[in-house]
């Protein structure tokens, strides 16, 4: 009995570790520091503006975000965007309405594109379908501190070129350590790419890093909202437990009092 219960922990946890592994590639994954890591981190609206600034700007040109609605981008816990810059954020995009049977500009209640570019996948849930951390540590504890490592997974691929190239069925392919192997996206990254309206730094490391999280928050919007809930309910779990500790204290307190001074009668 005993046998098989650590075989199937056995099975359960090669498989595990073995899933993420095919997800996330055996690929050299840096540890980021992210402002959402930890029990009480949350996105920093600056830095997801930031993203979709690079977003728009680069990745868009290959990818979509075909699952994420352009009235997101004004949400509390998101990019926050004033509701005239979301209907002029849309505005830039066309869709095609079946209704009038024609292309019209987007409003925020359309969706963002799919990639236009046919072998590159859709961004939207890239965060959380690919995890950095998994394998031999990512399991624990550490997940709950520092997440999955979806962010720091993408971050690392865009920094991660090493320079080498090769030929396969006349496409090109390039060398990357975090992919840990040969993929065909070229580095879309080289530093300076955008140009920043707060005067943050443009470094490739500091551009990947914005876009990675602009990624985590398309692939995870309600982060802060469900972090605030469970803050909440710790906080209320605490007050009525030293609520509940007192009452108890009270109600037995005489039976206490009896026991102790019955010796002495
Ligand atoms: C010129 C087109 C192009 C641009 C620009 C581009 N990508 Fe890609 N990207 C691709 C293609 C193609 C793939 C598929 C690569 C493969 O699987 O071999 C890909 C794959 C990816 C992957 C998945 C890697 C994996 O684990 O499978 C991520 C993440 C990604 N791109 C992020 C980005 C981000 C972020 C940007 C903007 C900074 C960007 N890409 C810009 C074409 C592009």
């Amino acid at each position: 009995m005993i046998r098989k219960i650590a075989l199937s922990a056995l099975t359960a946890l090669c498989l595990a570790t073995g899933g993420a592994f095919a997800a996330g590639g055996a690929g050299k994954v840096t540890d980021y520091d992210f402002s959402f890591e930890g029990p009480f981190g949350t996105y920093d609206q600056m830095q997801l503006q930031r993203g979709l600034q690079v977003y728009t700007e680069i990745c868009a040109a290959c990818h979509g975000l075909q699952y994420v609605p352009f009235r997101a981008l004004g949400y509390d816990g998101g990019p926050h965007l004033p509701e005239d810059q979301v209907r002029a954020y849309a505005a830039f995009y066309e869709v095609y309405d079946a209704e009038i049977d024609d292309w019209r500009p987007a409003t925020p209640t359309d969706y963002f594109p799919e990639s236009g570019l046919e072998n590159a996948p859709d961004l939207s849930l890239m965060a959380k379908a690919r995890a950095g951390f998994s394998g031999p540590y990512g399991l624990g504890l550490n997940q709950l501190f520092r997440g999955m490592g979806g962010a720091e997974y993408i971050a690392s691929v865009l920094t991660g070129y090493n320079g080498s190239e090769k030929e396969e069925a006349g496409a090109l392919l390039y060398g990357n350590d975090a992919f840990g192997g040969y993929l065909s996206m070229g580095p879309p990254l080289w530093g300076d790419d955008v140009e920043y309206e707060d005067g943050s730094p443009t470094d490739i490391e500091s551009i990947a890093k914005d876009v990675s999280a602009f990624l985590m928050w398309t692939a995870e919007p309600e982060l802060n909202a469900r972090k605030e809930a469970g803050f909440i309910a710790v906080l209320f779990l605490s007050i009525l437990s030293v609520l509940l500790y007192l009452t108890n204290k009270r109600i037995w307190a005489p039976i206490k009092k009896g026991k102790a001074s019955s010796p002495a009668e």
